[in-house]
């Protein structure tokens, strides 16, 4: 049995061993075990517009390069130059025909292909020219882009399981493709990274946590709708990546109301769209999702706004945080405005929802300190049902399993559950295959 997870399936219960957001070792095993085994969110093809953009980021403590090279292609490279290690890109993003690194002036195209190095005479004509290193997989779903440090990883697609479903739900809102929109918000928390992952598809913590956030909403909307929940599920979508869906009555949960001019445009691009896919998958486009993507890619989808989220742990006790918006280019530019509020008021560094959920992080790393008398977390909620909601956890037992497994090598059966109701499970009908590969 794992010492890290209690899934006793009698009670029934499920328990975390706390020693597991403190201990450097396992810390250390996560790296080896999780991190170097799975595919991890790079960015997406929308964030490099144009030949030879590039950005910089770090995925598994790999410096990266993620540029689109000089004919259009998508590459990621190593940071660092081969010479002697020094990064090669040291801003955040930019815009180079050549990476030309500062330290002795080796030169590559963004294709990594060499192209310079000075005084070469003095290297013997045989000497092989190095080109830069990339991560050994590189691939992509509709546009997110994935790494692996693992050259024998199964595919992404087989990866993803379930999740593709949730990423069409998603990327099918766009008639054109969805967009990355410009700007990132980027905030570090002092909690261990496996917090985050749990409370980004926490449906239990919204009303207490965020009871500032929902008076505004109410204030500005004059009234919620204590139905408008409507049928929400927590689901198991495979490999430990999981969701919690709405149905599409939340829409009127979230955000300041949208003007009636942004309203309008909004509903005629649906109407587009259900001729396209039938209404029950346009239905639940509407509807709302908070998915984690195993091991630290979130996705929450909340109609006003679509959220990505990159977490990295940095140690034990500390992780950096990366976030975007996705949105359909289509819409227009007061649509965009509004959009842009709401997921600034929700889940801006400065917000009115994330820095209420840094807080709560932050105090339970506080409260691991008195671990040895208090040693276990519960997350049992809603093991006594076969239809968990959104404000259960089995998503976050799925998640949990998962790393279990890879961690410990113990392998935990799914929980079973009802069939989900025809609003969360409709599918896409006759998709346009060109739109299908956007
Ligand atoms: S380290 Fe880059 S040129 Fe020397
Ligand atoms: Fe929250």
């Amino acid at each position: 049995m794992s010492e890290y997870v209690i899934d006793d399936r009698d009670m029934p219960r499920f328990k975390v061993n706390r020693q597991v957001m403190t201990d450097p070792e396992v810390f250390a095993r996560e790296r080896d075990r999780i991190f170097e085994h799975s595919w991890l969110y790079l960015g997406h093809e929308t964030e490099l517009r144009k030949k030879n953009d590039f950005k910089t980021r770090t995925v598994a403590g790999r410096p990266l390069i993620f540029a689109r090279d000089n004919t259009g292609e998508i590459r990621v490279w190593i940071n660092s130059c081969p010479h002697r290690g020094a990064m090669l890109c040291r801003e955040p993003r930019g815009n180079a025909r050549f990476l030309t690194c500062f330290y002795h002036g080796w030169s590559f195209s963004t294709a990594g292909d060499m192209v310079s190095m000075p005084g070469d005479d003095s290297y013997s004509e045989d000497f092989a020219r190095p080109d830069l290193a990339a991560p050994p997989r590189v691939d992509s779903y509709r546009g997110f882009v994935f790494v692996s440090f693992d050259p024998a990883i199964v595919d992404l697609e087989t990866y993803l399981a379930g999740a593709t479903e949730y990423l069409d739900l998603v990327c099918d809102q766009s008639e054109s493709g969805m967009e990355v929109l410009d700007g990132t918000h980027e905030y570090s928390v002092k909690a261990n990274w496996k917090l985050l992952v749990e409370n980004s598809v926490d449906g239990y913590h919204a009303v207490s946590t965020h009871q500032r956030y929902f008076e505004m909403v109410l204030a500005a909307r004059g009234k919620l709708d204590p139905n408008a929940l409507g049928e929400s599920r927590g689901i198991d979508l495979g490999n430990g990546h999981a969701v919690m869906a709405g149905s599409p009555t939340t829409e009127g949960l979230f955000g300041r109301p949208l003007s009636e001019a942004g309203t309008a445009d909004r509903a005629a691009r649906f109407d587009r769209l259900r001729e396209r896919y039938g209404d029950g998958w346009v239905d639940r486009m509407q509807g709302n999702r908070n998915m984690i993507i195993f091991p630290n890619l979130v996705i929450i989808d909340l109609v006003m706004g679509v959220l990505i989220r990159k977490i990295d742990p940095i140690s034990p006790d500390y992780m950096e945080v990366t976030a975007w918006e996705l949105a359909p280019p289509e819409e227009g530019g007061e649509l965009r405005k509004q959009r842009l509020d709401n997921f600034l008021t929700f889940w801006g560094p400065g917000g009115l929802a994330s820095p209420d959920d840094v807080e709560a992080l932050e105090t339970c790393q506080v409260g691991y300190g008195g671990r040895k008398e208090l040693g276990w977390s519960d997350i049992s909620r809603g093991m006594n049902k076969t239809a968990n909601s959104g404000t259960d956890e089995l998503q976050m037992r799925a998640w949990w399993r998962r790393w279990n497994e890879l961690i410990t090598g113990e392998q935990l059966p799914p929980e079973q559950q009802d069939e989900l109701a025809d609003v969360l499970k409709a599918p896409r009908q006759s998709p346009n295959p060109a739109q299908a590969t956007v």
